[in-house]
């Protein structure tokens, strides 16, 4: 199939914030108890966190990390978290009926972050709790000393404030499900003022106010529109949330689900600057998507789960070839429109969830999705380049017209360097794309291939196959290249210098 992509460095639809890459640890299942924390295990450090865990966190560099919650955060009570560990109360979590022995709480994340060399992204619960709680949280963590709150995280050894700069306002306080659900106006009057007592404490906070759990809850986008018309001067971002699946095995739909994506965004976008105009606002607000991911292969295993157990068996999603695919698609779109969305967050990061799974007492490794995680985050920090693609289409019940190649060019002024994504969706056929990258200095030298390819769509990684889904590198020829052959059914990442 021939196709033209056409791109040139004056057209820049805006530049990367490297928090785009940042991941999400839920107090959920394994994620931490036998997922990041597991202090009998053999390769554990001195402070229970599994080795081979921040080895594998260390190479995606995730540069924030959303903490502790999720649903878990909306009936949470930080102070059981902190102080020695063996005081701290063993409470049920209602979120997920789980038992929550708080052993990895505010100072183990914080420790632990600053060891695998990410930032923290704080939620408060604004579920159970409210104004008082959060202030007193935020004094806990962030200030120096000499208040009763921060002489007693000192108490609690940690000399130095944690300096936390990113506070998640609650969590999809617009779900049914939620502890302590409430309405728009409930919860922006709420958000308002917490958002204005963390600003009174220190305007350099960042805060991201809660927008809805995805694009099909029956009150979006007014529940967007209501909590801005309370928040708008005092927070930064909006949160966006949204999980794809693909549970009727209907490949073409799923692999257009980038588009719903994209769509979300764009109608988000249109709500914040909707309120700005009503406001006469000066003032953006950027998006935070910070919970995003493939995630329904657990649905079933979950509903046989025991409850009120410590670490129960959840969301532990196998991801097949297929779903790294689509997360590949999901990562070309949050770039595509990197000029609002600063932050967003894969949910999550270890065994619910997650790139990387683990056996409790066993190894580590890389789901299939870790991969186009992996490369994004490498490759993606630069600036995004509008693309014109000419490229055959097919039609998609759900979708409409749907573009057989999902791309987006990044570029790294600085290098000489032009990163170009690609996932051909197309099942049978191979596409060849004509390009034309105008405004270089000459045509671009292509430095290396990087794909993933399978025969066979479900295939998966585990414990004793943790490499069956593997990045394909074909480097080092230098080749001069104006068409790219582009094999169907495949994620790549193809790496211009653009030097002369
Ligand atoms: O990531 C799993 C759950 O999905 C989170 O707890 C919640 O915020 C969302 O519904």
């Amino acid at each position: 199939m021939k196709c033209t992509v056409s791109a040139s460095k004056s057209f820049v639809r805006g530049t990367v914030d490297k928090r785009l890459f940042s991941s999400f640890v839920e107090q959920l299942g394994r994620a931490v108890y036998g997922g990041v924390y597991e202090k009998d295990h053999p390769l554990a450090d001195e402070q229970g966190f599994r080795t081979d865990v921040m080895d594998l966190v260390r190479e995606l560099d995730v540069p924030m990390v959303r903490f502790p919650g999720g649903n878990y955060v909306s009936n949470h009570n930080w102070e059981d978290s902190v102080g020695p560990k063996e005081k701290r109360p063993m409470r049920l979590d209602l979120a997920w009926k789980a038992l929550d022995p708080n052993q990895f709480g505010i100072k183990e994340f914080i420790e632990w972050s600053k060891k695998v060399g990410t930032e923290p992204m704080m939620a408060i619960n604004l579920g159970t709790r409210g104004i008082s709680e959060a202030k007193d949280l935020v004094e806990y963590c962030n200030h120096p000393k000499g208040s009763t709150l921060s002489d007693l995280r000192i108490e609690h050894g940690s000399e130095e404030p944690y300096d936390i700069k990113m506070w998640c306002l609650g969590n999809e306080m617009d779900g049914p499900w939620q502890v302590g659900h409430k309405t728009a106006t409930e919860y922006g009057r709420l958000a308002s003022e917490v958002g204005k007592a963390l600003k009174l404490f220190d305007p350099s906070l960042e805060l991201v106010a809660c927008g809805s759990s995805n694009a099909d809850m029956p009150t979006f986008p007014q529940w967007e529109e209501t909590v801005l018309d309370h928040t708008y001067e005092v927070v930064d971002y909006l949160s966006m949330h949204m999980y794809f699946r693909n549970d009727e095995d209907d490949i073409a739909t799923f692999l257009a689900s980038s588009l719903s994506m994209d769509s979300f965004i764009e109608n988000v976008v249109h709500v914040c600057d909707y309120v700005k105009a009503k406001k006469r606002s000066k003032k953006t607000i950027y998006l935070s998507f910070d919970e995003w991911n493939v995630w329904f292969h657990s649905n079933e295993q979950d509903k046989k789960q025991k409850e009120w157990i410590v670490g129960p068996k959840l969301l532990e999603d196998v991801y097949t070839f297929e779903d790294a695919l689509v997360v590949g698609c999901l990562l070309n779109s949050l770039l595509r429109h990197c000029d609002r969305v600063k932050i967003a967050c894969l949910a999550q990061l270890v065994n619910t969830i997650a790139p990387i799974m683990t056996e409790t007492g066993g190894p580590a490794w890389k789901q299939t999705i870790y991969w186009p995680f992996y490369y994004a985050s490498k490759y993606g920090r630069g600036e995004v380049l509008d693309v014109v693609c000419n490229v055959p289409t097919y039609e998609n019940k759900r979708y409409g017209t749907v573009p057989y190649a999902d791309t987006v060019l990044v570029y790294h002024p600085e290098i000489g360097e032009l990163d170009f994504f690609v996932v051909n969706r197309n099942l049978e056929e191979d596409l060849f794309l004509d390009l034309d990258f105008s405004g270089f200095s000459k045509t671009p030298t292509l430095l290396e291939q990087i794909s993933l390819k399978h025969e066979n769509r479900k295939a998966v990684n585990d414990k004793d196959h943790p490499n069956e889904v593997h990045p394909i590198v074909t480097e080092g020829k230098k080749l001069f290249a104006s068409t790219l052959q582009v094999s169907k059914m495949t994620w790549n990442l193809f790496r211009f210098s653009v030097v002369d």
